[in-house]
């Protein structure tokens, strides 16, 4: 038996062995990520700040002299097993990203061979923390090492996108694939998600990125997620912009009030949360922590009111959260309704900080909550477990 406990990249290869009986020759790693601020803004082609996460996806592979690619998810469930023989059918559950990922390379030209492999992780799933988009990207890294091709992450990360895009139905953005390609450990990513221009921010030693699961299934996340990118297109069409980035503040002011309800609320929130996205970018720079942490808080609660993405449960969390001396700051991460809270917490805030969120919302709502203490991690990459041959199919 594999323990939990172990990281997925050990986890990864010993999953492969006991399921192909053989060595994997490959192994592809990508983080999941939070996100500081800058929530529903990646598709309107704003401005995020994320983290890539020191949690990862781990995809064992091994190359074969054959048209096909087998796979394997051992630690998701117990008979969360499939095996394909064409990548084109659509298939279920996390096999469509895997399919999704090895087709678009294949038709992007990339020599992919054909290949088994098999997947451990560390991303707490359905969370908010962007797993899907870690299988996706550690898949491609897998194959792309079997293949022996190096992709510029830039493009990896629009494939990869398309990839969930296309072939699981959530129009999602740039961010998560983005961010699991060019994370850096102890840095946060400022990105501009239409020029794709990127820098750098640290983050200060002291501080925790505490995740708080709700443990909420999100049944609805994935249309009502599409529904906010359709009610923001709408938005952005009726204000004659390509993107509601577009939009400045002033201008909205000005014409907000010609869009109708819910479409003003949905400007309104993108608009601003751009705006907090640079601030809270700049006082990041500055080391100034409070004011990051403020602005969370007037995030949150944008995407309460205005985009209407949050739920009871995660209420709950942020409340807790902030009741407790050395948060700075305490939002809902990802796409909302349900999933995580990201807080920034003092290191030494951290222990309380359990104590309390836990026990406060058992009380209040009855469920578990689970605090994942987090740090920022590195990029996706790969690494060479044995030799291969390679060659064609
Ligand atoms: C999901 C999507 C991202 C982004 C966030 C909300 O995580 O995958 O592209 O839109 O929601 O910020």
């Amino acid at each position: 038996m594999t323990r939990a406990t172990e990281p997925a990249a050990e986890r990864a290869p010993e999953v492969f062995r006991r399921a192909f009986g053989t060595e994997p020759h490959v192994l592809g790693l990508a983080p999941g990520r939070v996100n500081l601020i800058g929530e529903h803004v990646d598709y309107n082609g704003g401005i995020v700040l994320p983290a890539a996460i020191d949690r990862q996806v781990a995809v064992a592979a091994r190359w074969r002299k054959a048209i096909r690619i087998r796979m394997l998810a051992v630690d998701r469930a117990t008979d969360d097993e499939l095996r394909i023989d064409t990548a084109p059918a659509r298939g279920e559950g996390w096999a469509r990203y895997v399919r999704g990922i090895a087709t678009l390379l294949v038709r992007a030209g990339y020599p992919i061979p054909g290949a088994d492999i098999a997947f451990a992780g560390d991303v707490p799933v359905d969370s908010g923390l962007a797993s899907s988009a870690a299988l996706v990207v550690a898949t491609a890294k897998a194959l792309l090492a079997l293949a022996e091709v190096e992709v510029e992450p830039a493009t990896l990360a629009e494939i990869c996108r398309r990839a969930e895009a296309e072939w699981v139905g959530v129009r999602c953005g740039i961010m998560d694939p983005f961010v699991a390609l060019h994370g850096r450990a102890g840095h946060a990513l400022l990105l501009d998600c239409r020029s794709l221009e990127h820098h750098h921010l640290r983050l200060p030693d002291g501080v925790r990125l505490v995740a708080t699961d709700s443990g909420i299934q999100r049944a609805l996340r994935d249309s009502a997620y599409n529904q906010r990118r359709t009610e923001c297109r709408l938005a952005a069409i009726r204000l004659g912009v390509t993107d509601l980035r577009d939009i400045s503040l002033e201008d909205l002011e000005r014409r907000g009030h010609t869009l109708a309800e819910p479409l003003g609320r949905r400007a309104r929130h993108v608009v601003r949360e751009i705006e907090r996205t640079r601030l809270a970018a700049a006082a990041l720079a500055a080391g100034d922590i409070h004011s990051l942490g403020r602005l969370m808080a007037e995030s949150h609660a944008s995407l309460r009111d205005d985009l209407e993405v949050s739920t009871p449960e995660l209420e709950t969390l942020v409340r807790l959260a902030n009741e407790v001396h050395g948060v700075y700051g305490s939002r809902l991460c990802g796409a909302g309704f349900g999933g995580c809270t990201i807080s920034l917490v003092a290191a030494d805030a951290v222990k309380e900080f359990t104590r309390h969120v836990t026990q406060g919302y058992r009380k209040a709502t009855g469920n578990e909550a689970t605090v994942h203490v987090l740090a920022a991690g590195d990029a996706a990459r790969w690494e060479k477990l044995a030799e291969w041959k390679g060659g064609g199919l």
